[in-house]
């Protein structure tokens, strides 16, 4: 079995002759993309990542990793976006549900805060009460080296430590996931002999969670990291070798397409268990930041289910009809438990006596779907056999692929993020950087 996806319940929305002629010219999207002839093309590192990856450095993370479990309480990873959500996502997603707070003797392994993803005192200082005086280790992940945020998190950090253990044994507890060669964190970690780790030239930030930029974080989390790229080589093998009727990345990128050329302009990835919820923000990113330009693209949100079925779930149902949704299904869910009968039922569930959580779970996802397909939102379906590494891998391989599909279909450069700057610029000369003394007064005029 493999990570799969099914547009059968969306039928009423889309034609055959539709999937037809959409089909041609998803694959020659596709050729685009893995010709490297299109736009973007000096970012396609990724493609290939899963059999060409640095062997070396690999072993050295495996290395880094087995230090840091055994030498730390807690490992604070500082990064945002792309240095960010696919740690998170992982970890999340494949280990226990509440990681941080379950005894050491279930967890086994060190407490993993993320931190450099907001501008937050608050957030600091409490997680300087979270460490308290037990031993921390610090990845500091961030490709260009220059990113405020996570910049901010590791200079107030790097301080903590260097006061708790000397610089030089701090140096030994700091690993930098950066550039090669350029950028100030390259040269911090150079001047400070921190342990580095690479985010190779030609994979942009969305795109890295199967380099060091995820895998230090989820190997130290005890996950399995062999079997993720394990994983993610089937995804590539399928993505890339087999045709369109039973290429499911393609096709997910195809019907997305058909779906936003009939006015269906925001996709709503649903989950039914809480470990997705960061997978639906790594998934965000990566579509959000690949095709939203240019004044195109469809806008991709995230809700997750049943929670926001008593929130979100009027708007999805009977709101405007501008959205479609794809549901990630955990077919089979990691832990079982079956609701007992009760001699007297005041609460009325006796009638789901002996049937188990995840069979009412997966009966309020059907229900759900049949619901909104009635509602006039089309439903797509991402079908994941299991929890575990391999499928992780699979998934991830199947969104990066649908992506640069989806985003060459939509006839953008889905590997440029040039929007990101925009808010930078204005913080800066807010700030008072050197060098924004002109923005800075037509901005505070402005204010
Ligand atoms: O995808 C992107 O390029 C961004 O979201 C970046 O990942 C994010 O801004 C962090 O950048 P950096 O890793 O350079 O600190």
């Amino acid at each position: 079995s493999k990570v799969t996806f099914d547009y059968s319940k969306a039928a009423p929305f889309i034609k055959d002759h539709e999937v037809d002629s959409m089909k041609k010219l998803a694959e020659d999207a596709k050729e685009l993309l893995v010709s490297k002839t299109g736009a973007g093309n000096d970012f396609l590192g990724w493609i290939d990542l899963p059999v060409d990856y640095d062997k070396d450095e690999f072993a050295r993370i495996k290395k880094a990793a087995a230090k840091i479990q055994s030498d730390s309480e807690v490992l604070l990873v500082i990064g945002i976006g792309g240095s960010y959500l696919g740690a998170r996502a992982a970890i999340e997603f494949l280990r226990h549900s509440f990681y941080n707070v379950v005894s050491k003797e279930i967890r086994k392994t060190p407490e993993i805060y993320f931190v450099g993803n907001s501008i937050s005192s608050t957030y600091i200082r409490h997680l300087m009460d979270v460490i308290g005086d037990r031993d921390f280790s610090i990845n500091m992940i961030s490709k260009s080296g220059t990113t405020t945020e996570p910049a901010i998190a590791f200079r107030v950090f790097k301080e903590m430590m260097e006061k708790k253990y000397g610089k030089e044994e701090a140096a030994k507890r700091i690993y930098a996931t950066t550039d090669r060669v350029k950028g100030s964190l390259k040269h911090l970690a150079t001047e400070e002999g921190y342990e580095t780790f690479v985010v190779p030239d030609d994979i942009g930030g969305r795109f890295s969670v199967l380099t060091a930029v995820g895998l230090l974080p989820i190997a130290v989390s005890g996950a399995d990291i062999d079997k993720l790229m394990e994983g993610a080589r089937a995804g590539r093998e399928t993505a890339l070798n087999a045709p369109f009727e039973e290429n499911d990345s393609l096709k997910y990128a195809a019907i997305r397409n058909i779906l936003l050329r009939k006015g269906k302009e925001i996709e709503i990835l649903a989950n039914y268990e809480p470990s997705v919820h960061y997978v639906s923000e790594w998934w965000k990113q990566l579509y959000g930041e690949s095709e939203g330009k240019d004044q195109k693209g469809i806008f991709p949100a995230s809700v997750d289910l049943t929670t926001d079925l008593h929130s979100m779930g009027q708007f999805i149902q009977d709101g405007s009809r501008n959205m479609f949704e794809t549901v990630i299904n955990i077919e089979t869910s990691r832990e079982e438990l079956v609701l007992q009968e009760e001699p007297v039922d005041l609460d009325g569930l006796n009638y789901l006596a002996g049937k188990s959580v995840d069979f009412v779970n997966k009966s309020a996802m059907n229900g759900t779907i049949l619901a909104h397909t009635d509602g006039q939102v089309p439903n797509l379906m991402v079908k994941v056999p299991e929890v575990n590494e391999f499928y992780l891998g699979e998934l991830f391989y199947f969104f990066e692929f649908a992506c640069g599909v989806s985003g060459y279909l939509l006839g953008v450069n889905p590997f440029n993020q040039p929007g990101v700057e925009s808010y930078k610029k204005n913080m800066f000369a807010l700030l008072g950087k050197p060098g924004y003394e002109a923005q800075r007064e037509e901005l505070l005029k402005r204010l």
